[in-house]
């Protein structure tokens, strides 16, 4: 009887072990980078100006009470991203009131880019977000030791959404800063500098990169409200095409030369285009003018009156807008990129999606 109940004992010791073990390396961790299409709140904490911050009414109504800093009425991509990964909410990065990350974190910030010259002193560039990301690392490893360190930062996914704010302000404005450059010259050194990033994370130890291609910003609401006619801006149209060839071409070399380095490609242009041009097939009413803002498609970047002009309107139906301002997707749409990028085949999502990136090497 008793050797039975030690036997007993020794089995469920077993059965938990595995369990936990499985529990533990079920849940890779996220590290999130880039622009305004990931930032869960990291500007409210930086010297900044509104037009960089989204922490104010109506921004979260969906979802966030008081509102996160997400420029969004509800949660964005790597929001359902982490959910589908088993983790919870990624915290940010900047908030004072986090300081675990052992899910990972994010260092997300409006109006970033690749180059430190987008909304330099505004934002928190690409290239600190790295430095953070670096400071992380030296914490887990006082606090983890290496073995651990090593095994959280391989197993981990790394979700980048960077290049929009690099093209948005001197294409839209028609800005001298292309003008020394060809498009080409200058694309490259927004992957140049992408890429560089990318290195440094694998040289830490990463090695699974998740990323997005630019979306069509030619036509975003933003973009045609500030032209005659409301056209769609076709130099922008360029640009992005060429920063998704450039970015693919990159990924696809850093594949063959960095050993072990793997990556998920979304193509996030193709399925925003698809919704704005059709959005009632994916359950929107309206796919080209925004839901809150002001002016021509409520185009105007007004979403809650903080920014400069204080008149804006506030659709009725949020989850029926494509856009909830008229730069950023809504809740619902966000929520649709994320299960393709996470489920998707590969017409969406190359050469893996992320539930195959976040099992691999394991
Ligand atoms: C924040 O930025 C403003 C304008 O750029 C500047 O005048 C101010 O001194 C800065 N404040 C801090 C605390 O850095
Ligand atoms: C943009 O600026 C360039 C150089 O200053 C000028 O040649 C071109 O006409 C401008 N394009 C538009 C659409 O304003
Ligand atoms: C990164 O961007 C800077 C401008 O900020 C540029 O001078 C540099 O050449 C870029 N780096 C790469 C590798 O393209
Ligand atoms: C991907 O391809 C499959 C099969 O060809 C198709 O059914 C599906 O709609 C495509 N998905 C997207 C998002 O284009």
């Amino acid at each position: 009887m008793a050797v039975a109940i030690i036997e007993l004992l020794v089995v469920s010791c077993l059965l938990m072990l595995t369990g936990c073990l499985g529990h533990f390396n079920k849940h890779s961790a996220l590290f999130v980078f880039g622009d305004s299409l990931v930032d869960s709140g990291n500007n409210n904490y930086i010297n900044t100006t509104t037009d960089f911050q989204a922490n104010f009414w109506p921004y979260g109504i969906s979802y966030f009470n008081p509102p996160s800093g997400r420029f969004s009425d509800g949660r964005l991509i790597h929001d359902f991203i982490a959910e589908y990964a088993g983790l919870p909410l990624i915290q940010t990065y900047l908030d004072p009131r986090n300081n675990e990350f052992v899910y990972g974190a994010n260092f997300g910030s409006g109006g970033a880019g690749a180059l430190v010259e987008s909304h330099a002193g505004f934002v928190v560039d690409l290239k600190t977000q790295l430095k953070y990301f670096g400071d992380l690392e030296k914490r887990f490893r006082q606090n983890l030791g290496d073995a651990k360190t090593d095994q959280l930062l391989s197993n981990a996914v790394y979700l980048f959404s960077c290049g929009g704010n690099d093209y948005l302000t001197p294409v839209g404005n028609n800005d001298s800063i292309l003008y020394p450059y060809t498009h080409e010259q200058y694309v490259g050194m927004v992957i140049g500098n992408l890429t560089d990033v990318f290195k440094g994370i694998y040289e830490k130890g990463g090695r699974k990169i998740g990323v997005f291609t630019v979306p069509p910003l030619a036509c975003l609401p933003n973009i045609r409200a500030g032209r005659p006619g409301n056209t769609c801006n076709q130099e922008l149209d360029i640009i992005a095409g060429l920063h998704n060839q450039q970015l693919s071409k990159k990924l696809e070399e850093l594949e063959k030369q960095l050993e072990g380095f793997r990556y998920a490609k979304f193509d996030l242009y193709t399925e925003v285009s698809k919704r704005m041009k059709n959005p009632s097939r994916y359950g929107f009413k309206i796919g080209d003018r925004a839901c809150c803002g002001s002016g021509p498609l409520r185009g105007i970047y007004s979403c809650g009156g903080k920014r400069g002009v204080q008149e804006f309107e506030l659709c009725d139906d949020v989850d029926h807008y494509l856009f909830f301002d008229s730069f950023h997707p809504n809740e619902v749409a966000s929520g649709q990129y994320a299960e393709l990028f996470w489920n998707g085949g590969s017409n969406v999502t190359t050469p893996y999606n992320l539930k195959t990136l976040f099992q691999l090497n394991k």
